[in-house]
């Protein structure tokens, strides 16, 4: 049985620069009267939008809703209207469904085990001390994007992958890009296109001299050249801006409140918890029915995109209370950021020590720490597919 619906609206996007945490207007009015709603894309096809957490889950569960990206369409603002999106290269694995998805994954799950994740502490602690060593070194007044942010995923990925950080002039902007700082589709076609150059050669040059790295360590594979490429592109474009932008939007969270700061200290695994679920700085993403498939009284019909708001179902009050506000206090426990399923987030044990380790030490170092201009003079990004601070400037007068 189906129940009635309004009609169909383009889907609520970019944050008002007054509530620069916050998820666009309107996305709570529809978890509380319609959490799956009649959404327009912007080359006209009428899909469904999902904004609570429960029904999320399901579709993320539900192998009926594909992650091929040729079969779906966008609902952004700004992706183009009048093609459709490519299939997945061989080797880009988060754009596939199950066997050829599961067939990527086993291979790289046991390259992110727990274990590794955390054989890499000692040395992102290491990568943190050098951080603020420097910030120290240079004085108040510094970007804690440029200084802190951006540098420590990126140093700790590079190490990973065996990809040299000197270089990071080849890549830096173009991982940025491929997770989606911009909605310029040309844009992301050439990033993509100059990762899988750079990444190219040094697949080659891996496979002449392996040394001791994940790339390395993965051509030991049945995988070809370019699937091997692929890899590379996906994890270096997947493992820098994300957890960069949560520790640049979180330090911006927190220096709001310093309550917030000691509940860090005193508990940083629970802080990191509390602030992916309130950030969700990969606020939304999209499937594709592949049947017709009935979920929460109506009727999806095969062929139909259907976009899942996860910064909706993070403040879902049905699971969360108060959910609406920051309270590292808490924990975020069961939160969406990582996402759920089996696209659910393959650097996520990675992205959790890096935070663990890093936020704590920041504001050990620097007690003192806060913004160096007005808060609304931070430039958030508010209007691309990924949420963070394109700079935060900072002081502090120890
Ligand atoms: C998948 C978020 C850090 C690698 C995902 C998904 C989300 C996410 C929401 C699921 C997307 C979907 O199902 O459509 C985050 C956040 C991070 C983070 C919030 C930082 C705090 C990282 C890091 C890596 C990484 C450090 C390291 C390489 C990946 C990969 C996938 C993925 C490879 C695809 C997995 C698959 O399709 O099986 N991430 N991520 N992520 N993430 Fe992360």
């Amino acid at each position: 049985m189906t129940t009635s619906l309004p009609a169909p609206a383009p889907l609520p996007f970019g944050q008002s620069p007054e509530r620069p945490f916050d998820p666009p207007a309107g996305l709570a009015e529809l978890r509380a009267e319609h959490p799956l709603s009649r959404l327009t894309y912007n080359d006209g096809h009428i899909g469904w939008l999902v904004t609570n957490r429960e029904l999320i889950r399901a579709v993320m569960a539900d192998p009926r809703f594909s992650s091929r990206t040729e079969l779906m369409h966008f609902p952004f603002p700004g992706v183009p209207t009048d093609s459709t999106p490519p299939a997945a290269p061989p080797g880009a694995f988060v754009d596939m469904d199950a066997p050829e998805h599961t067939r990527y994954r086993k291979l790289l799950v046991g390259q992110f085990t727990v274990r590794r994740m955390r054989q890499l502490t000692q040395r992102i602690t290491e990568i943190t001390a050098d951080r603020l060593a420097a910030m120290r070194a240079h004085g108040p007044g510094v970007d804690l994007v440029e200084a802190f942010a951006l540098p420590i995923p990126s140093l700790v990925i590079c190490e990973l992958l065996g990809v040299p950080y000197d270089e990071r002039a080849h890549f830096q902007q173009h991982a940025a890009t491929v997770v989606g700082e911009s909605l310029d589709m040309a844009a992301w076609g050439d990033a993509f296109r100059a990762l899988q150059e750079y990444l190219g050669v040094l697949v080659t040059a891996k496979r002449a001299n392996p040394t001791d790295d994940m790339l390395s360590g993965l051509a030991e594979s049945d995988l070809t050249d370019e699937e091997l490429t692929n890899i590379g592109v996906v994890l270096l474009g997947a493992g820098i801006d994300t957890t960069a932008n949560v520790l640049g939007l979180g330090a911006a969270a927190l220096l709001r409140d310093p309550r917030q700061v000691a509940a860090l200290l005193d508990d940083p695994d629970r802080a990191v918890e509390e602030l992916l679920r309130y950030l969700t700085i990969a606020p939304t993403t999209v499937r594709a029915a592949l049947t017709d498939v009935e979920l929460g009284g109506q009727l999806i019909r095969a062929g139909d995109s259907v976009t899942l708001s996860l910064e909706s179902g993070n403040r879902d009050s049905a699971h969360f209370t108060e959910a609406d506000s920051l309270d590292v206090g808490r924990g975020g426990s069961g939160h969406l950021a990582f996402g759920h399923g089996i696209h659910q987030c393959l650097g996520q044990q990675l992205a959790r020590v890096e935070l663990r380790v890093a936020f704590p030490a920041l504001f050990k170092e620097f007690p003192s720490l806060r913004l160096a201009v007005a808060d609304r003079e931070v430039p958030y990004r508010t209007g691309g597919l990924m949420r963070g601070v394109r700079a935060l400037p900072v002081a502090w007068s120890d």
